[in-house]
C-alpha cells in the first residue's frame, strides 16, 4: 500500500450511518437431485473420489426452463415473506450472480418483473462466489446512507448451465441454488457490524468462462470447444482461496471489534469442506461452530452462503443477539467477508 493510500479511509470500514440489519432471509433449491452414483455414470469418477476430494454427495440442479432469476425470484419470495413485506415494499434490487439469465437485461431486472416488484432500480453484481458479500456490502451501503429503506439482496446461480458436464475436473463439484436477503435499518439493532471485500484480476487464468463475452465472442468453434464452460485449475484455486478467506475473515473481524470467541457460527463459501477444514484449523475456530451443507448442494456460487445462512438460522443454530461470520471467495479472483450481530 502506498503512502497516500494508507492515509486514505480504510477500504470496506463500516462508515457512520443507519445500522443495517438482515430483516429477512430465504433460500431455494431446485428439487430435483444429482447424486455421486449418477455422475458416475457420466463420467470417468467415482463416489469415493468425490466425497474425498470435496465432501460432497449431491447437487441440486434447475428443471429444463427454469432460469436464475427464478431461482432468485423464489428465494426473494422466502425472505420477504419471512420479513413481513410483500414485493411492493422493495425499494432497489441487487442480484449477484455468475451465470444471469443472459448477458443483458441483468438478471435484477427479470427477477423485480417476475416478483411483481415496483419499478425500482434492479442492477447485478459479477463477483462469482463472493458476489453476496459484495453484494450485502452494496445494499448495506444504501439502507446505511439513508437512499433506500428496504433492499432486497439476491445470490442466485444456475451454474449447471455453465458446467462442462464432459469434463470430470469441475462438472462433480457445482449446483444450482438461490438465497435472499432483506436489508432494513431498525433503531438498536446493529447488524452488519463489519464487512471487507477484495480483488485480484491478475488470476483470471485459473477460474474463468472464456468465451460468450467481448473478449472471445460466441463462434461455432467456441461452443463446439465449451468454452462457454466453467474452466478451472482447481489446485490453484484451493491454494489461493485459503489465503485470500483466512486474510478476508481476520479483517472483518479485526474492523468488528469482535474476538474470535465471540463468533458463534461461520458460514463460509461452501466450495470444498478440505478448504473450510483448512480455514477452521488456520483461524482457530472448530468445525463444530461452521455451518456446512456442501454435501447436499455442492458448489452453488453467489448462492452459498445466503443458503447456508438461511438453514442456519431456520434450523435454531443462529439465535437473536448472535455474533455470526461470513466469509467466500470466488473467480475474479475476489474475496469477502462480513461480520454480523444477528
Ligand atoms: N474423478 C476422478 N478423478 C478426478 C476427478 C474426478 N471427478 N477430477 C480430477 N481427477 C483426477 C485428476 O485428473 C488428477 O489425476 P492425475 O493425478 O492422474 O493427473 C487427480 O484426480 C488429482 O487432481 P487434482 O485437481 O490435483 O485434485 P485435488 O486434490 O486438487 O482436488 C478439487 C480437485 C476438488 C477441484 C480441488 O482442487 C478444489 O476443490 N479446488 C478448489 C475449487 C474451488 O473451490 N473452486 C471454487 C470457485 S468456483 C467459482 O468461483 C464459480
Amino acid at each position: 500500500m502506498n503512502p497516500v493510500e494508507s492515509e486514505a479511509r480504510e477500504p470496506g470500514a463500516v462508515r457512520p450511518g443507519r445500522s443495517v440489519h438482515i430483516a429477512g432471509i430465504g433460500s431455494y433449491a431446485p428439487e430435483r437431485v444429482l447424486t455421486n452414483q449418477e455422475l458416475e455414470k457420466m463420467v470417468d469418477t467415482t463416489d469415493e473420489w468425490i466425497m474425498t476430494r470435496s465432501g460432497i454427495r449431491e447437487r441440486r440442479i434447475a428443471a429444463e426452463g427454469q432460469s436464475t432469476s427464478d431461482l432468485g425470484a423464489e428465494a426473494a419470495r422466502a425472505a420477504l415473506a419471512d420479513a413481513g413485506l410483500g414485493p411492493g415494499d422493495v425499494d432497489l434490487i441487487i442480484v449477484a450472480t455468475a451465470s444471469p439469465d443472459m448477458l443483458f437485461p441483468s438478471t435484477a431486472c427479470q427477477l423485480q418483473h417476475k416478483l411483481g416488484a415496483r419499478k425500482v432500480a434492479a442492477f447485478d453484481i459479477s463477483a462469482a462466489c463472493s458476489g453476496f458479500i459484495y453484494a450485502l456490502e452494496v445494499g448495506r451501503q444504501f439502507v446505511a446512507s439513508g437512499a433506500h429503506d428496504t433492499v432486497l439482496v439476491v445470490g442466485a446461480d444456475k451454474l449447471s448451465s455453465i458446467t462442462d458436464w464432459t469434463d470430470r475436473a469441475t462438472c462433480v463439484l457445482f449446483g444450482d441454488a438461490a438465497g435472499a436477503v432483506v436489508l432494513r435499518h431498525e433503531p438498536g439493532r446493529r447488524g452488519i457490524l463489519s464487512t471487507l471485500l477484495g480483488a485480484d484480476g491478475s488470476q483470471k487464468e485459473i477460474l474463468n468462462v472464456p468465451a460468450g463475452g467481448s473478449a472471445m465472442p460466441a463462434t461455432e468453434q467456441t461452443v463446439r470447444d465449451r468454452m462457454h464452460c466453467i474452466r478451472m485449475s482447481g489446485r490453484e484455486v484451493f491454494k489461493l482461496a485459503v489465503n485470500a478467506m483466512l486474510g478476508a475473515a481476520r479483517e472483518a473481524l479485526a474492523k468488528s471489534g469482535l474476538s474470535l470467541d465471540e463468533i458463534s457460527c461461520v458460514i463460509p463459501h461452501q466450495a470444498n469442506m478440505r478448504i473450510i477444514e483448512a480455514i477452521s484449523d488456520r483461524l482457530g475456530i472448530g468445525m463444530e461452530r461452521f455451518q456446512v451443507n456442501l454435501q447436499q448442494y455442492g458448489n452453488t456460487s453467489a448462492a452459498s452462503i445466503p443458503v447456508a445462512l438461511d438453514e442456519a438460522v431456520k434450523r435454531g443454530r443462529i439465535k437473536r443477539g448472535d455474533n455470526v461470520l461470513l466469509v467466500a471467495f470466488g473467480g475474479g479472483l475476489t474475496w469477502g467477508s462480513a461480520v454480523l450481530q444477528w
